[in-house]
């Protein structure tokens, strides 16, 4: 059982650094009203019946929040979590170890659910839907067959890599909800509630200036507070200002739209193609990533901002990415593409 980690000790640095900047109950959790509104009928239903809740699905692109809301749904059920990743369940034996330790009305968190092995997952949809899973136990002629009953539990999955998921293992969750990016407002909400809990407060229009340049994403915008905050600690100042945030931005190279050098590599690449969309292979291997990291991880901000457009011939930059860029968009002939 030494591979069920929990949360304090699976990850690294950074991420145990957020961990006290992690919300623990709903009230802390900004945003994603459409999710926290659903999941909170769900939740009351079940305490109603005093049943387990249903499997539950999280995905959507990285740092938007997905292991705090099942942290705070364990918060909620006052049940116990379990916290894992499939890259750690390698053999259908691990988790077998793992569903059997676990007790009525118990989460099970598997974070990347994308990446279990087609023989872990055989186990997972039978522990899922019957709550009994089937053991091989030995090999060859001798090899027997043991059916071991589960408690009711639920499962949490999430992924950033909702394409990968196999179709038997989607259906099986009851409930799935796609994460979205987060306003700036919100964004700029959680900074604030953040720098209480770090003890130095941050004003308003620094927060939002944070928050404009955090790709709608919480775990950057914490990332980017952090750093401003250690700029305000060093000159000696007891709040966040604006013009120190403003300058620690500019010093960090922290591009205005809240773009990453990924992204400024994807924008460059589709204005090369001037005007002509560009297939999602030919992009993924100019950028030497995978088509689906492409298309899950980094498409997704840009697409929902409008940097990016999806046509049936491929991808392609629109206005809007010209501009970010600084490139003129106007033909030779004069014509606009
Ligand atoms: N809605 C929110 N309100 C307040 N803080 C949030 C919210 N969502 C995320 N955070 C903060 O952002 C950080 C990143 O969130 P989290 O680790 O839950 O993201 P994730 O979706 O699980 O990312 P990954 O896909 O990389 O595992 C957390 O440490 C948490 O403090
Ligand atoms: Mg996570």
């Amino acid at each position: 059982m030494e591979r069920l980690v929990e949360i304090e000790t699976f990850s690294a640095d950074e991420e145990s650094n957020e961990i006290t900047l992690r919300p623990d109950a709903w009230s802390e959790y900004i945003g994603q009203e459409q999710i926290k509104k659903n999941l909170g009928v769900f939740i009351e239903a079940s305490k109603k019946r005093d049943e387990a809740l249903d499997h539950v699905l999280f995905y959507g692109p990285p740092g938007l929040g997905k292991t705090t809301l099942a942290l705070i749904i364990a918060n909620e059920m006052n049940a116990n979590i379990k916290v894992t990743a499939a890259p750690m369940i390698e053999k259908s034996g691990d988790l077998a170890a793992i569903l059997t330790n676990l007790e009525e009305g118990d989460i099970l968190f598997i974070d990347e659910i994308h990446r279990l092995s087609p023989a872990v997952e055989e186990i997972l949809y039978s522990s899922m839907e019957d709550y009994r899973i089937d053991i091989i136990i030995g090999s060859g002629p001798a090899a027997q067959t043991v059916k071991i009953d589960l408690p009711r539990f639920t499962l949490i999955g999430a992924t950033t890599r909702a394409g990968m998921l196999s179709n038997p293992l989607r259906d099986r969750f009851g409930m799935s909800f796609r994460m979205q990016f987060y306003s700036s407002d919100e964004l700029a909400q959680i900074i604030a509630q953040a720098s209480i809990k770090l003890e130095k407060e941050i004003i308003h229009e620094a927060a939002l200036e944070i928050s404009k340049r955090s790709r709608g994403t919480p775990r950057i915008a914490l990332r980017l507070l952090r750093r401003v905050r250690d700029f305000a600690d060093v000159a000696d100042e007891n709040d966040i200002n604006h013009k120190r945030t403003q300058y620690a931005l500019d010093e960090l190279g922290i591009n205005s739209h809240g773009f990453d050098e990924m992204d400024i590599r994807l924008l460059k690449l589709l204005a090369s193609a001037k005007g002509r969309a560009m297939g999602l292979s030919t992009i993924a291997a100019a950028l030497s990533e995978d088509e689906g990291t492409v298309e899950d991880v980094l498409e997704p901000y840009l697409l929902a901002n409008g940097y990016l457009e999806r046509t049936s011939k491929g991808r392609k930059a629109t206005r809007m990415t010209y501009d970010v860029l600084n490139i003129t968009h106007v033909n030779e002939d004069g014509t606009l593409f």
